[in-house]
């Protein structure tokens, strides 16, 4: 029988201390596919050691470009060699972002063939509006048995998005740096890794302008040149890492962060009566007292991220009073509920609302995650526990989170790694 492992915790113990943020992995996933678009080698640097990055090296290497890779250090990829385009069922599945392939690989020679991508199952996620973006720069996109087939040379042109979408504002990036002539992106998104993509793009050349407002214009450059760029630091790993100091009681400071980032995740913490403080690159989190519920709503940046809304409905759980917790982006990201409702929590979920009534604490108790940002809840709920909490199929959490459990283990939390069979 195959080995698999759990996490193990013994929740109680305050955070006390500092930590240091890893590279974005959101950012990070779409910057490895735009080495593609370069003609010369590009070296990447602050990259997460994360299950997606390793699949996005595996599946770089399998279209041909040459990828020097050491993790935590750097990464060098040369795509002068890559002359594939096709990407199969194995490894796309392996990432949701292993879509962003079809705009790097249309960008780079108007040619893609990429099976349909995995990640985490929390609702439908179509990628219509990523299709029509490439259709609307001139690619004739089919659905061959669930590979996209898409081809065409890219032509710059108007792209409206019929909602704001985080990976097709990204996918049009890419097909459109390269392309003749002036694409304009409208309802863009304008996430932090927005932003940072736009800045690797330009750092080779591109001519990438307004990313991080809801209009982004790319003129296409027919060359784009070598770089050597550092990614952001990760947004939702820092605001995971505020949340869990917060549920312990801890006084954790959190550096080498982006403190704008995280000015809704800030602000509700404020809210509940967590002290947070920040200055140029760290921040700083502290409770002493009880928390207050509160309600949220996620949307897309700047207002509460969807990826946070996992871990913090955890922290809600032992607030005083009721918390209204509402998941405006994907249908399904409240699994995670019910095994923390084996935890102890009191949570009812009413369409697309969480009703979580504050219990005065968590129990420790056998939990499987269902997808990545679950595990974060389970893990910030495993911490505040009390007794042991076991957590099943750990790997969703490693395909995010950089050696999370080092991290928790330097500021006092007795966690630790089990093989069962
Ligand atoms: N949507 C469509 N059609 C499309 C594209 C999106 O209907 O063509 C819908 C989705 O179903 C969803 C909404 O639009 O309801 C927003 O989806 P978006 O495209 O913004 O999300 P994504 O690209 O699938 C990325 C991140 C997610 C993060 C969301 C929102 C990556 C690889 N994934 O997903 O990250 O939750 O943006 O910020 O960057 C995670 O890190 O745990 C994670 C799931």
């Amino acid at each position: 029988m195959a080995k698999k492992e759990r996490l193990m915790i013994t929740g109680g113990h305050a955070l006390e201390g500092e930590v240091r943020v890893s590279g974005g992995k959101n950012t990070a996933v779409a910057v490895i596919p735009a080495t593609l678009l370069a003609d010369e080698p590009c070296v990447i640097e602050n990259l997460p050691d994360i299950e997606d990055i390793h699949a996005l090296v595996d599946i770089l290497r399998s279209l041909g470009a040459e990828v020097d890779y050491a993790p935590d250090a750097f990464m060098r990829v040369d795509p002068r060699p890559a002359h594939g385009c096709q990407v199969g069922y194995r490894d796309a599945q392996r990432l949701r972002a292993s879509y962003y392939m079809i705009g790097a690989l249309l960008g780079r020679q108007g040619k893609a063939e990429v099976a349909f991508p995995g990640g985490c199952k929390i609702g439908s996620r179509p990628i219509d509006q990523h299709l029509k973006g490439f259709q609307s720069l001139g690619a004739v996109v089919r659905d061959q048995g669930g590979v996209i087939n898409a081809e065409g040379e890219m032509i710059g042109n108007d792209v409206f998005f019929d909602m704001v979408t985080v990976g097709g504002t990204i996918n049009v990036m890419l097909a459109a740096a390269k392309a003749r002539g002036t694409t304009i992106i409208y309802n863009a998104a304008k996430e932090p890794h927005i932003v940072d993509l736009a800045n690797f793009l330009n750092s080779m050349g591109a001519k990438v302008k307004g990313a991080g407002t809801d209009v982004i214009r790319i003129k296409g450059q027919s060359y784009l040149h070598g770089t050597t760029y550092a990614v952001i630091p990760d947004q939702i790993e820092t605001g995971t890492l505020m949340i869990a100091a917060a549920a312990t009681h801890g006084d954790v400071a959190i550096r080498g962060c982006i403190p704008q980032h995280m000015e809704a995740l800030t602000a509700k913490l404020l809210e509940m009566g967590v002290k947070v403080t920040d200055n140029d690159d760290a921040i700083r989190v502290r409770t002493t007292g009880a928390h207050r519920a509160v309600n949220l709503k996620t949307q897309v940046y700047p207002g509460f991220p969807t990826d946070l809304q996992q871990p913090m409905s955890a922290l809600l759980t032992t607030a005083h009073g009721t918390s209204m917790v509402t998941e405006t982006i994907f249908e399904q990201r409240f699994r995670h509920l019910d095994e923390m409702a084996r935890m102890g929590a009191r949570v009812r979920v009413v369409d697309r609302t969480a009703i979580i009534e504050g219990v005065p604490q968590l129990y420790g108790a056998p939990v499987t995650t269902t997808d990545l940002r679950a595990g974060a809840a389970l893990l910030v709920a495993g911490l505040m526990a009390n007794g042991i909490t076991e957590i099943y199929e750990p790997e969703h959490i490693d395909r995010g989170y950089e050696h999370i459990e080092e991290k928790l283990r330097a500021m006092g939390a007795e966690i630790w790694r089990e093989t069962i069979e």
